[in-house]
């Protein structure tokens, strides 16, 4: 579920190209049920009419500060007091310092001044602009204050040049603000997630793998990050994008990941394992591809170290969750691993459901513990999935401190 679903949303819309942008932003707000409420600033209805955004929003845009409104509600002062969150997105350089320095002229800058909720900026403009000295110090005065600042990236400007200055992009400023707005009850934390499949080499163009999306893995650490945790995703082949702000690793083979795991294990307070690490690789890897021939071929596998065992017998005062995906007797599979590999929690998987365990977005698992309580969710997105896992974490490092 979305977090911004009726929250109190104002936009600041400010005089730079990146307004372009602007207007895509508002409508994945209200796509996701926030309630938008856009606020111009003069220069910026030199680049778009507020019609645009009135329509999207559909609210009535507010451009100045001394306007007679039909309802007193929407003043300043009872704007500021009502927001969830402001974000200004483009941020210009002008607004940047005028909110730096306390000044308020018009609606959006007096607006931030009143405001208790957080505000979001999101920086646009030239790259020279961007490492002025004066911005420079502004955007430290405004860290310094609390405000959260989602950095411009390098990249084409509007103006025709290329350098640091571009705005992020809508889905990472949706991200920040959903970061902003969820709870950090995970600081503290450094929680090493594992994800996807491995794969094992035959030959230079062929390997053996598995079906793992890494989508599971993916959302505990999307999850995982927003919620205050120093997160650091181990990852197997997947045609995913890592979560921003986690340490990412990208491994190949099972032995890879067991090397990059054990470096990584010893800095974290807990360990995830939901890649699907390959059981048996080939014995040997054929330096050349290997040649179709008429005759059938059989291929020698060897065993791969047992990565979740060794953290098991080494885990120390860490949490250490597993998944087991398991095709029958799910319940007494995964209750038979959770003890094998000294587990605190472990997460049952039934991948023969439709809609549920490899590559797809939804999942339906069991958590099981150390007790015996067997907790039976029904069929959710993963991103809830790994929420609700997340929780069961919380509670036990409530329990053991
Ligand atoms: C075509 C054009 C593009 C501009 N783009 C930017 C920009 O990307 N970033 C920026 O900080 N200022 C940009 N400016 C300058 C701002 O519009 C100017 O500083 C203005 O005073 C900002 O007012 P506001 O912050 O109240 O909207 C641009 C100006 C023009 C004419």
């Amino acid at each position: 579920m979305c977090i911004l679903k009726g929250k109190e949303i104002v936009i600041g819309v400010t005089g730079g190209i990146a307004i372009c942008k602007s207007p895509e932003l508002l409508r994945e707000m209200v796509k996701c049920g926030a309630k938008v409420q856009v606020v111009m600033t003069k220069h910026a209805q030199e680049f778009i009419t507020p019609l645009t955004f009135q329509t999207l929003s559909g609210n009535l845009v507010i451009t100045q500060l001394f306007h007679l409104l039909p309802e007193s509600k929407i003043s300043h002062v009872a704007l500021a007091e009502r927001a969830d969150m402001i974000v200004i997105a483009p941020t210009t350089a002008n607004i940047l310092g005028k909110i730096a320095n306390g000044i308020g002229d018009d609606m959006l800058s007096t607006l931030v001044m009143a405001a208790k909720c957080p505000v979001l900026l999101a920086p646009a403009m030239n790259y020279r602009m961007w490492a002025n000295p004066a911005v420079q110090r502004n955007v430290k005065h405004l860290k310094q204050d609390g405000y959260h600042l989602i950095e411009p990236g390098f990249g084409d400007l509007a103006c025709g040049e290329e350098g640091k200055g571009r705005m992020a992009e809508v889905e990472e400023i949706l991200e920040e603000m959903e970061e902003v707005l969820t709870g950090k009850d995970l600081q503290g934390e450094r929680i090493l997630i594992t994800a996807g499949p491995t794969q094992e080499p035959l030959d230079p163009v062929r390997f053996i793998s598995n079906r793992s999306s890494g989508k599971m893995g993916y959302a505990l650490a999307h999850v995982a990050q927003k919620r205050g945790a120093e997160v650091i995703l181990i990852s197997g082949p997947t045609s995913l994008i890592p979560p921003r702000k986690v340490k990412f690793i990208k491994v190949g083979t099972a032995l890879e990941m067991r090397e990059a795991t054990l470096r990584e294990f010893q800095e974290a307070t807990v360990v995830i394992k939901s890649a699907a690490v390959a059981d048996y690789r080939p014995t040997v890897k054929e330096e050349r591809k290997l040649k179709k021939s008429d005759s059938s071929i059989t291929l020698a596998l060897e065993k791969n170290p047992d990565i979740l065992e060794e953290l098991g017998k080494n885990k120390g005062s860490r949490i250490l969750i597993g998944f087991a995906a398991e095709t029958e007797r799910l319940i007494k599979n995964a209750q038979d691993k959770l003890k094998a590999k000294n587990l605190d929690l472990i997460i049952a998987n039934d991948v023969s459901q439709e809609n549920s365990g490899f590559s797809s977005d939804t999942n339906q698992v069991k958590i099981i513990d150390q007790e015996g309580t067997i907790e039976d969710l029904p069929l959710l997105p993963k991103g809830e999935v790994a929420e609700l896992i997340l929780n069961r974490l919380k509670e036990m490092r409530k329990r053991k401190g």
